[in-house]
């Protein structure tokens, strides 16, 4: 009987770090009364199933009022569809909308989730050994395992309490450079980040872009939580200030609509040049990509989105404006029980970021906070989290820092869940001043 090693295995599957986010959710399940801070899924108490059928009948209208006869409707929701997506006007019309960003349809690439949009892009850029792909680390775990699925080699660069420092960026670049490498891509998300919470303030954005064209690096800005900031906080996205076209911009809907439609896009207007001198983008030119690994995106999910943009005049961030307060009394509930259990001035050696917007925050605390801590915390005082270290892209970063995910518990689950991890905290011997430094 054929057996395999598991080491034999290519090392995207045999990583143990590619199955830390199962592990978190198994020992949430394994201890079904705790409180799970662990995860970032999103606020799901106002979905009903019959939404979706209305969305589908919605999008099937917007494509008979365009003109298309009977018969092209059915075919292009029952058919293999074209292979960069049906929805890529409406998805256009929507970053005018949403995000200012200007850019013909031909720009985007309705993908499978974020996911599929950074193994898209890296597949397109990545191109020799020596490239290297430069990401925030901290970093969101999808973009960790899709460069390890595709053998692309990360140097991480640690972010500050304003993310990703611009001059830090210039530094790794041409550090790689001196090892004879190529740093050809930049990964990060400005906008409250995954795992960290932070924002990139306005002047380090226009640097980020400066930085990206001295240094010629493609910046791959992930923009899932952007649209849950404070009322009138927002700041421009990368792409919408990127006047030298040096941004793809990966979007993803699962925050904005709902996870379970699988779906995202890839926005990119650069140029690309054939041996006989005609141009495509590049969205168009890296189909190949998405042809092989996913064949195109389930017309389905494309028309329950399609209709929810349509119904919406493609216009998510005011669509968005009850489910953005929401989050942000989730933030206020978070950050206040904090402040409650956790005062100014005591013993208790926890520190705390305070994100304006986003699904995260995170806590510094006065022991090594890893899989097992975690494991003893949901155990014995019935409440998870992720440990930091597992977004760190270095062997020792975040090892006394805990991720709190408050997106998907009510602001009374919060207050509780902090209570309980304020127990799980005092029960735990700290750290000498020594071991910690
Ligand atoms: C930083 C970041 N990017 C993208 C996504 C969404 O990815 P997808 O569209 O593949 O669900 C998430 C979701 O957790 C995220 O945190």
């Amino acid at each position: 009987m054929l057996s395999f090693d598991h080491d034999s295995l290519h090392a995207g599957v045999v990583d143990p770090e590619m199955g830390s986010m199962r592990v978190l959710s198994e020992t949430a399940l394994r201890f079904p009364d705790s409180l799970s801070f662990s995860s970032g899924a999103p606020y799901d108490g106002n979905h009903d199933l019959a939404d979706l059928s209305r969305h589908v009948e919605r999008y099937i209208e917007h494509l008979r009022a365009k003109g298309l006869p009977e018969e092209r409707v059915t075919r292009l929701l029952f058919q293999y569809g074209p292979v960069n997506g049906l929805i890529r006007d409406e998805v256009a019309l929507m970053l005018k909308q949403d995000e200012d960003i200007d850019v013909p349809p031909e720009a985007v690439m309705i993908t499978h989730g974020f996911q599929e949009a950074a193994l898209v892009a890296l597949r397109g850029l990545i191109t020799s050994a020596d490239d290297v792909l430069l990401s925030v680390s901290p970093a969101y775990v999808g973009i960790r395992g899709a460069a390890r699925m595709l053998d692309v080699p990360v140097h991480g660069i640690l972010e500050g309490p304003d993310g990703l420092d611009p001059e830090a960026v210039a530094e790794a670049a041409r550090r790689v450079r001196s090892e004879g490498r190529r740093a050809v891509a930049l990964y990060l998300v400005p906008d409250f980040s995954n795992p960290s919470g932070t924002v990139v303030p306005l002047a380090a954005r226009r640097r980020l872009l400066e930085v990206a064209a001295e240094e010629d690096l493609v910046i791959l800005e992930d923009n899932p939580y952007g649209l849950f900031a404070a009322e009138g906080a927002a700041l421009p996205t990368l792409k919408s200030l990127d006047t030298d076209r040096r941004v793809v911009y990966l979007g993803s809907f699962a925050k904005s609509t709902f996870p379970g439609a699988r779906l995202g896009y890839l926005v990119a207007d650069q140029e690309v040049i054939d041996s006989e001198g005609s141009t495509r983008t590049l969205a168009e030119s890296l189909s190949p990509a998405k042809a092989m690994f996913t064949v195109g995106s389930s017309t389905l999910s494309q028309a329950v989105v399609g209709g929810i943009l349509v119904e919406n005049g493609y216009d998510l961030r005011s669509a968005t404006r009850e489910l953005a307060a929401i989050y942000q009394e989730r933030l206020r509930a978070a950050l206040d029980a904090l402040s409650e259990h956790f005062p100014d001035g005591g013993d208790h050696g926890v520190t705390w970021n305070t994100p304006s917007g986003g699904f995260f925050l995170v806590l510094k605390v006065p022991f090594v906070a890893d899989l097992a801590a975690m494991e003893r915390s949901a155990r014995d005082h019935g409440v998870s989290w992720a440990p930091m270290s597992m977004f760190h892209l270095d062997d020792d970063g975040g090892r006394r820092e805990i991720r709190i995910g408050f997106s998907n518990l009510a602001p009374d689950a919060i207050r509780e869940g902090i209570a309980r991890l304020a127990g799980f905290i005092e029960k735990t011997p700290h750290d000498t001043p020594e071991e910690r430094s």
